[in-house]
């Protein structure tokens, strides 16, 4: 019996654009191939910068594109966060908190609820201890929770963060893949501008291309320039000329709209699944993004991961991204509706009785 994986924050494989990517490589390489086959400046690819800059209607200064987003958190926590605080979400995505754990920073997780970051949490810890490098959270479609930090929480932590002179870090990887409901304004745009801001075209158009995108207040991309150079003196440029040729051909919204469905299909089956097999369980219901949030009341998910391996199925247990011992991540992103379905009953097989 193969093991059904909510493990992984992966997309399902039909929806990467193969054949569109190929072409667009193609013709990045043809027309551009001097420029793309070479080194080149180390925040990216000029004309996808452009793109991208017009697209938060910031300047093009202030927009790095990177290996991927993880690799630029990577290149502003070294450069801001070793031996320092660090604010973040508890439970927040746990590659971050890797990252900071290895500089040795001092990481604080502030309580979130439904409506996500609690804003009074922050304030509390603003008000003590030492100056943070930053604040780091996923404000849409939180991985791992699914949550989504209500509009009027995102104005309250933008006036906080403008008071306490914080700098905010707004990770948005999956704020596109929205099943349902009205986009909600990002703390960029709340801000004026102000706070910094990741995201990537991981979830929109394919992982494997690495590429995602910083925007900075203009000093600290300078200063990121410097370690991105030293680190991999270009980013790979290919990856992102064939990005560009993709998005300037039209293929971005209707390749987003395919992923959509083809995510939201999996959400609908995973809900409905929870719904049938473990109706007494808590769980988020996310209007987008990859991951769901389960509450188990008191069962240990250490406990239950290996049972659930054993009879077939596996997930994150809570306490990888910071949460409670009784808490875990299902991603329902990578898996077919038949698995999920599966694999939710397994899921089910392996909790006690009483749940
Ligand atoms: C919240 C969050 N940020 C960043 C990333 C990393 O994305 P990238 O592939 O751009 O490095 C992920 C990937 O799962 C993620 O969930």
């Amino acid at each position: 019996m193969a093991t059904i994986s909510f493990a992984r924050g992966v997309p399902a494989p039909e929806c990467l654009p193969v054949e569109q990517l190929a072409d667009c490589a193609r013709t990045a390489l043809e027309r551009d191939g001097r420029t793309v086959l070479s080194y080149g400046p180390s925040p990216g690819y000029a004309p996808l910068r452009e793109w991208l800059a017009e697209r938060h209607g910031v300047d093009v200064g202030r927009v790095f594109v990177t290996n991927g987003s993880l690799q630029g958190f990577v290149f502003l926590a070294q450069r801001l966060a070793a031996g320092k605080r660090v604010l973040v979400e508890k439970p927040t995505y746990d590659r971050p908190l890797k990252i900071l754990r290895e500089l040795g920073a001092d990481i604080v997780g502030l309580h979130c609820d439904e409506e996500g970051l609690d804003p009074d949490a922050l304030q509390h810890a603003l008000r003590e201890g030492e100056q943070p490098a930053f604040l780091y959270l996923i404000p849409t479609f939180q991985n791992p929770s699914g949550r989504t930090l209500s509009e009027e929480r995102r104005a309250r932590i933008v006036e906080l963060a403008r008071e306490h002179d914080l700098l905010v870090l707004e990770d948005d990887p999956y704020g596109l893949v929205r099943f349902e409901g009205e986009p909600l304004p990002s703390l960029l745009e709340l801000s004026g501008g102000e706070t910094a801001y990741s995201s990537s075209f991981s979830k929109t158009i394919a992982p494997g291309l690495r590429v995602g995108w910083f925007v900075l207040p203009e000093a600290l991309a300078r200063e990121i320039e410097l370690t991105a150079t030293s680190t991999y003196i270009t980013p790979v440029l290919l990856g992102q000329a064939t990005v560009h040729e993709f998005v300037t051909r039209g293929h971005f919204e209707p390749n987003l709209e395919r992923v959509r469905d083809l995510i939201g299909q999996r959400r609908d089956a995973m809900l409905a699944a929870l719904d049938r097999e473990l109706p007494n369980v808590r769980t988020t219901r996310p209007d987008g993004g990859y991951f769901l949030w389960v509450e188990l009341a008191g069962v240990d998910a250490a406990d239950l991961l290996g049972r659930a391996e054993e009879a077939g199925v596996t997930f994150v247990k809570g306490t990888d991204f910071g949460g409670e011992p009784d808490t875990l991540r299902l991603a329902y992103s990578f898996v077919s509706v038949d698995e999920i379905a599966d694999g939710v009953g397994r899921l089910a097989a392996a909790l006690p009785a009483a749940v």
